[in-house]
């Protein structure tokens, strides 16, 4: 059959779902996604803690000739549910299903053209798909949550590995004085630059290259340091990010899965004191400050 896919769906606890991402994409989906089992309210937790849904429903788009007793013997926990779906604007159905979302007590995050649904609440506009960061994966939420919880005022923001800027531009808008957002990814550069002028914050955030990061900051430190990457390459810039960083400097990083979490605590252990501070979704953030 032309033009159809093969959607199937599985009900996991949410420490499964990385997991379940991973064999999903192993078995060779185009896409994933995932939201509550049972049509929860989408909140974020409050820093520290809590997960997004208790249960997942993570459903993947599947060549339409992937065989499905090859899908269920690589799920021997759960039944997956299968559907044959008609080839779609993929883009603009994702698009249309993402809702804005609460991260810790006011920081919101709201495509655009969606209105944030809290008159008190701090809202983030964002254009999804442009780059990595939206809010819906849970080492990006942890973040935002963890930024809402901080006392930013004055501060200075450092977000490596910025992809979308959602970090930075959820510092500035929340308070922060001003950010520096790092990728090695042009795009991403440019999807953070874009995000912060749909916010009003450009003129408070620097952009730029790893290397760039040297010459433009070659006398600053910053007072938040903030990295969602994977727990690899953190591990390698651990003494990069010493060099931007003085004691008291409140540090958060993520993408990193549960059990890599010693390693990385390790690598920053010689000058920051971290500890797994939340947990969602099999990724844990880790948060504390420099202290030397
Ligand atoms: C998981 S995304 C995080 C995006 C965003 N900060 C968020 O929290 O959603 C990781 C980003 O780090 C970037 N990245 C990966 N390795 C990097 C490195 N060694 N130095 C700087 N950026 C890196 C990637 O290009 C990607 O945009």
């Amino acid at each position: 059959m032309v033009g159809t896919w093969l959607q199937a769906a599985v009900d996991c606890p949410q420490t499964d779902v990385a997991d379940i991402e991973a064999t999903f994409e192993s078995l060779g989906a185009l896409v994933t996604w995932a939201q509550g089992a049972d049509d929860e309210e989408i909140l974020e937790p409050e820093p520290g803690a809590t997960p997004l849904w208790a249960a997942v429903r993570i459903t993947a788009l599947l060549p339409p000739d992937t065989p499905r007793d090859r899908i269920a013997a690589a799920f021997p926990n759960c039944r997956p549910h299968f559907e044959v779906v008609a080839d779609r604007d993929w883009d603009a159905e994702w698009r249309r299903s993402l809702q804005p979302l609460r991260f810790g007590q006011r920081l919101w995050v709201c495509p655009e053209g969606r209105a944030c649904p809290d008159a008190a609440g701090i809202s983030l506009t964002l254009e999804p798909g442009l780059a990595f960061g939206t809010g819906t994966h849970p080492t990006t939420a942890m973040c935002l949550a963890w930024l809402d919880g901080q006392p930013l005022g004055n501060s200075r923001v450092l977000d490596y590995g910025c992809g979308s800027g959602i970090l930075a531009s959820s510092a500035l808008i929340l308070g922060a004085r001003s950010a520096m957002a790092v990728d090695i990814d042009l795009q991403a550069l440019t999807a953070t630059r874009a995000n912060a002028a749909r916010n009003h914050c450009a003129e408070r955030l620097t952009t730029g290259l790893p290397a760039e990061l040297l010459p433009a900051c070659a006398q600053e430190t910053f007072e938040i340091i903030v990295a969602n990457i994977l727990s690899g390459p953190l591990v390698q810039l651990a003494p990069r990010l010493r060099r931007f960083a003085r004691p008291a400097t409140r540090v958060a990083l993520s993408g990193i899965l549960v059990d890599q979490a010693p390693e990385v605590i390790a690598a920053f252990g010689p000058w920051a004191r971290l500890a797994v501070t939340a947990d969602q979704g099999g990724w844990v953030l880790l948060a504390g400050t420099v202290t030397s």
